[in-house]
């Protein structure tokens, strides 16, 4: 998939510089021809004699170099590449991507592209953590630009640890490949996909669960990135990798994943796969609730926000194509039909939790699904299927109703 394309490789300045090294090799192993920018940040850590001697040629790394502007200039640079990679993207250089600052040569390329951007992360978790970052990334994910990672673990400073690790150049290479595959009917849309269920804390060691697994969300968020779409992924927590190409947004409670939803509008299409608590604690104990001696303690619930329910309501960022999911354990297409016009959204896929499904090991944590697709024009009933292929198929019915891309003429 690699073979012949240009990639244009930023490297920012981070710890995480080293295995741009390896991302680089590994690119070329693939056929990729592979052009480099380094950031003066980024020579601190790796070398344009390194990254040149791996890519075969000469590292760019000055915005008024007079030699390199007449040789190619920063313009050049973007245009003769099918894809742009960031990594290590750092904090700095996604603040700038985000807010169209161009004082270096990797800024001023990364402003003068119109080519799909695949953005590798690497920071402190605590700056990744951070709200502005947050915001940063946000705006570029709305901006069309596709993360891979970061991955959580042991950081480079003694004692941290936490999502902040730059990708692997394996799951990198994944990502590109991704993102390139894809002319497909969802390029240039942004989709929005909510997966797997919340965790609503107690107390610090205790929080009310359900059994969704994400699977449906996660397959649905995949196969939105293999059409084409720029997507971003808001999942609780859950047992699954990311998925190549997904920008993803991890959250614990429903007020985080409704936040994170809101963050990553506008989008053309929202999914709402996500197994949301429907209460939380009406409080969170401080403190461990113990058990010597006090009575059994109570636990009042306060109701959570309906994501779904708020995004489909939006006045100005609705997004066109509005899509729940409904999981009843009886007279499963009457209650979903009333749900659709509750909600608001535009489809609902309805399906049979209960063990009637005949579905083994049930919907929940499952690898099949049954699908009642109700929409205004009435219900389909799709047959049974793997999680795979009903993402597959709600993809393909999302492009067929979002319809071709509007261009300007
Ligand atoms: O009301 P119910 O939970 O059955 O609705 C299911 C649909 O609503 C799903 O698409 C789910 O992701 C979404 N939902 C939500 N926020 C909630 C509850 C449900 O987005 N608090």
């Amino acid at each position: 998939m690699l073979a012949h394309k240009r990639i244009l490789l930023v490297i920012g300045g981070g710890i995480a510089a080293y295995k741009s090294l390896d991302l680089i090799r590994r690119l070329k192993e693939r056929g990729a021809s592979v052009r480099v920018i380094m950031t003066a940040a980024a020579q601190h850590f790796v070398t344009p004699l390194a990254a040149g001697a791996l890519s075969h040629t000469k590292v760019f790394t000055e915005l008024f170099d007079r030699e390199a502007e007449h040789d190619i200039g920063h313009i050049r640079l973007s245009r003769e590449a099918d894809l742009v990679i960031v990594a290590p993207a750092t904090a700095d250089l996604m603040a700038k991507m985000a807010h169209g600052l161009a004082d270096d040569l990797a800024s001023a390329v990364l402003l003068a592209s119109d080519k799909p951007v695949l953005v590798a992360p690497a920071m402190n978790p605590l700056m990744w953590a951070n709200p502005a970052t947050a915001r940063n990334v946000a705006q570029l994910a709305a901006d069309g630009v596709a993360f891979v990672g970061p991955n959580a673990g042991a950081m480079a400073e003694r004692g941290e640890d936490g999502p902040g690790r730059m990708a692997e150049p394996l799951e990198i290479v994944a990502a590109a490949e991704t993102r390139l595959a894809v002319a497909g009917p969802l390029t240039g849309r942004h989709v929005l996909v909510t997966s797997g269920p919340t965790h609503e804390p107690i107390d610090p060691v205790r929080y009310i669960a359900n059994r969704s697994s994400g699977k449906q969300g996660h397959a649905i968020a995949a196969a939105a990135a293999r059409a084409g779409a720029q997507v971003t992924l808001v999942s609780g927590p859950v047992n699954l990798p990311d998925p190549a190409g997904v920008a993803v947004r991890h959250v614990e409670t429903a007020r985080e994943m409704l936040a994170a939803v809101e963050a990553a509008l506008p989008a053309d299409a929202a999914i709402f796969a996500a197994a949301v608590a429907d209460w939380r604690a009406a409080t969170e104990a401080g403190e461990k609730m113990k058990k010597d001696g006090q009575a059994i303690p109570a636990l009042p619930l306060a109701e959570n926000p309906d994501i779904l329910a708020t995004v489909a309501r939006l006045a100005n960022r609705r997004p066109r194509l509005v899509i729940g999911f409904a999981a009843e354990t009886e007279n499963v297409v009457a209650y979903a039909q009333v749900k659709r016009l509750r909600k608001g959204c535009d489809w609902i896929l309805a399906n049979d939790v209960s063990p009637r499904s005949g579905i083994d090991g049930g919907v929940m944590g499952g690898d099949e699904n049954l699908i009642h697709l109700i929409s205004e024009k009435g219900v389909e009933h799709w047959p049974r299927a793997s999680k795979a292929e009903v993402a597959e198929r709600l993809v393909a019915r999302v492009a067929t109703a979002l319809g071709p891309l509007e261009t300007l003429s």
